[in-house]
């Protein structure tokens, strides 16, 4: 099983006007924007992919998609991203108000192929905002959710207070979704789990010969998620890790985002970790 294919280059080389039409504050460092194209829209984006983002005077990253659009409506091609902010053009974005307009290319990357999940188990595993880019798989899987089977979600934050969508974590649980969340250091009245988001993953409900494991955050805690569900008996090729290198171009041309034999713009960020995991552990990568 492979990630879905990268689609034609679109929209790929000059940024196109967007407008933020909501933003929502997540947690002390991290907002939700949702964003309105002004000159037309940008082709659909996939769960998993990437856009450029620009905030005009400052510079140009990489952010997921951290929501599937509402479909069939007007809104169809709004964007939806989740950023934490860390140096100066996340910290831009971070702070830019509804109204404002910011730029956006893409569709970039490979998607989770969410689809190709259907009749098995669905595990997701997010650490920090590694819960942003695999928020869209929830979304698919739940719009769909007779086609999949049982569906566990576990997440790591620092602490409570980083722990992102709070309300919609809740509402999940309730709609059957298997929760576990876990923090690395717990607050007053913090009742749940204190430790990393692996040592979960041997009390979930799972069928490991019948699942497809999703999984983001920072790259120790993938390598050591994917050790734990292997241990589990998942195979590694139904096993998939959104990889993070710098970004320029996004379309293959510059080289910056090389990981060993795979441009990651182009052949990531979703990558199986049959593919991933020799090249995940090799440190000068
Ligand atoms: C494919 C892809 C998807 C991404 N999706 C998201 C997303 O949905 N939401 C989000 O908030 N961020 C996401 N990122 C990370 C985001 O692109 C970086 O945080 C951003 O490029 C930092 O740029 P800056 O100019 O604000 O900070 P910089 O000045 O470039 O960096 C500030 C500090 O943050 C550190 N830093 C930079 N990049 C990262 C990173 N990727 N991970 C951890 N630390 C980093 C730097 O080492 C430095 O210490 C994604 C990255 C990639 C490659
Ligand atoms: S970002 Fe330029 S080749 Fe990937």
């Amino acid at each position: 099983m492979s990630t879905a294919a990268a689609p034609a280059i679109v929209g790929s080389a000059v940024p196109q006007p967007y407008r933020v039409v909501s933003r929502r504050v997540d947690t002390a460092d991290t907002v939700t924007i949702e964003l309105a194209h002004d000159a037309g829209p940008l082709p659909a984006f996939a769960p998993g992919q990437f856009a450029m983002l620009t905030a005009y005077g400052i510079g140009e990253v990489p952010i997921s998609l951290s929501g599937l659009p509402d479909p069939g409506d007007d809104r169809a091609r709004r964007l939806t991203h989740t950023l934490r902010a860390v140096g100066a053009v996340t910290r831009a974005l971070h702070a830019t108000a509804p109204g404002a307009t910011i730029g956006v290319r893409g569709p970039f990357g490979t998607s989770w192929d969410v689809e190709s999940a259907a009749g098995q188990d669905v595990v997701i595993v997010a650490g920090g905002i590694g819960l942003a880019p695999v928020r869209p798989v929830l979304h698919a899987v739940l719009a769909g959710r007779a086609r999949y089977g049982n569906v566990v979600l576990l997440v790591g934050a620092r602490t409570p207070a980083d722990l992102l969508y709070p309300g919609e974590l809740l509402r999940w649980a309730a709609s059957g979704v298997q929760l576990g969340v876990t923090v690395d250091r717990p607050a007053d009245g913090w009742s749940g789990h204190v430790g990393v988001v692996p040592a979960l993953i041997p009390h979930a409900r799972f069928d490991p010969a019948h699942s497809v494991a999703f999984v983001c955050g920072p790259e120790v805690m993938m390598r050591f998620t994917a050790q734990a569900l292997i241990e589990r008996g998942l195979p590694a090729s139904r096993l998939r890790v959104s990889l993070e290198r710098n970004m320029r171009c996004g379309v293959g041309w510059c080289g910056h985002c090389q990981l060993g034999p795979l441009l990651l713009c182009r052949d990531g960020p979703v990558v199986d970790y049959a593919r991933a995991e020799p090249l995940m552990s090799i440190r000068e990568l």
